[in-house]
């Protein structure tokens, strides 16, 4: 059977974006798969295609799957709570605590399953997530991620500074020969889920650890994920810690954790001075933007239009559990929702998102960081998502483009998640 070879044909109410800001929208129209990868939509099926088995999802919306390009897995079981602090207090009060549980495997396995199992029933179909400092809950997670068939990059976090002395690792070195062996255990050993180094962020890291880290990045090839940027009080104190430094960027790129060879993704980038902008578009850093984040912890709003306007890479990022929820569709209104009020209260200048802009950014944005991901061109891994918003009422007449609109807003209200896709393969939901 074709199916089992990912070679199938959709048929359904099609959108996706190929452009910042275009929305492509095909109305009953065909989604083509062969061996995982996507050769098109086309309104009439070419004959070519015609052996291929067809699922037809009638009236349902069928769009590009969801890349969250920030998550932290360990802190699902906080979500929601505690959205009274700023990072740096925030960390201390609520994550700190939290993240050391998961010395216990125990502990872990249960909160990882519940994590992975909600995140499988999520819109999104490929994660860069930070796990602990703990190597075995981090192999942990990362089977678990691997078995559920979305596609990810997971970390095994680093510090060794400012932080409690139990999510120390027992110092740099050990910290760093755990490193290594974690990437040796898990480079090649799973089918859709790989390594990623992850220094928390400079202020939690010794210039001993970043070096280490920057060494390991060389070695074994593998990408870089971190904080940037995120908070005053946040960059104040690397001003401190890494006086030499010419921004808080510079102290990554100094040591060869900041793009180039190591394709990496840095969370927030509220507050990047033009200098540290420059070097996150000459690096080809991608930045991960969590608006939802940077508003529960008073971060500020990151100015993701200027961003677009120089060409840097940016996708989205839930940023679990300084963002409440792991819904890639609200952080979408999100980040619509937080560039008006820039725009409104900050620089008249940087026009707000669009709903397809934003759109763009949770699929083709953050899926470059997988490759061609995130959308419906021909050669791209086929991830999809089949939505029914017939639950949402409405007394009005709506065009696909419109229906994609309010599910994006309304989901909750009824919205179901028919079936989802990864790389031509449907996942369990
Ligand atoms: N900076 C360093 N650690 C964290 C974290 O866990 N969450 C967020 N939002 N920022 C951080
Ligand atoms: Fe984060």
């Amino acid at each position: 059977m074709k199916m089992e070879q990912r070679s199938f044909i959709i048929k359904g109410n099609i959108c996706y974006t190929k452009t910042m800001g275009c929305l492509d929208v095909a109305d009953q129209a065909y989604l083509v798969c062969e061996a995982g990868v996507c050769q098109g939509v086309f309104p009439v099926l070419p004959s070519r295609f015609k052996g291929l088995p067809m699922i037809d999802y009638k009236e349902d919306l069928v769009i590009p799957g969801m890349v969250d390009l920030h998550v932290h897995a360990p802190q699902y079981p906080f979500r929601g709570l505690g959205m009274d602090l700023e990072l740096m207090e925030w960390l201390q009060a609520h994550t700190f605590p939290e993240e050391s549980r998961y010395a216990d495997l125990a502990y872990a396995k249960d909160a990882y399953e519940t994590f992975v199992r909600d995140l499988q029933k999520s819109v999104t179909t490929r994660a860069v997530v930070f796990g602990t400092v703990h190597t075995p809950a981090t192999e942990l997670l990362m089977g678990m991620l691997d078995a559920c068939g979305l596609v990810t990059y997971v970390g095994k976090v680093n510090m060794d500074q400012n932080c409690p002395d139990s999510l120390q690792d027992g110092g740099v070195q050990e910290a760093l020969a755990q490193t290594a062996a974690w990437l040796q255990a898990t480079l090649g050993k799973y089918r859709h889920t790989y390594p990623v180094l992850t220094p928390r962020f400079a202020p939690a890291c010794s210039g001993q650890m970043l070096e280490g880290l920057g060494k390991l990045q060389k070695e074994y090839g593998v990408p870089v994920q971190s904080h940037l940027s995120e908070n005053l009080s946040e960059i104040a104190l690397v001003t401190s810690l890494f006086p030499w430094a010419s921004c808080y960027g510079d102290v990554y790129t100094h040591y060869g954790l900041f793009g180039g060879a190591a394709k990496t993704v840095m969370a927030h980038c509220v507050y990047s001075s033009d200098r540290e902008v420059k070097q996150i578009k000459e690096n080809g850093v991608y930045v991960a933007h969590c608006p939802q984040s940077n508003t529960n912890l008073s971060s500020g709003i990151a100015p993701i239009r200027k961003y677009l306007d120089r060409g840097v890479a940016v996708g989205l990022g839930t940023d679990i559990a300084g963002g409440a929820t792991l819904s890639m569709l609200r952080c979408i209104t999100d980040a619509v929702g937080v560039s008006k009020l820039y725009w409104r209260l900050v620089d008249q200048q940087d026009k707000p998102l669009s709903m397809e802009e934003a759109f763009y950014l949770a699929t083709k944005g953050g899926g470059a960081f997988f490759g061609n991901v995130g959308s419906f061109e021909e050669g791209y891994e086929l991830d999809a998502l089949v939505l029914d918003d017939r639950e949402i009422s409405s007394t009005r007449q709506l065009s696909t483009k419109e229906r994609l609109e309010r599910y994006l807003y309304l989901a909750q209200e009824g919205g179901r998640l028919v079936a989802k896709y990864v790389a031509g393969a449907p996942v369990l939901l």
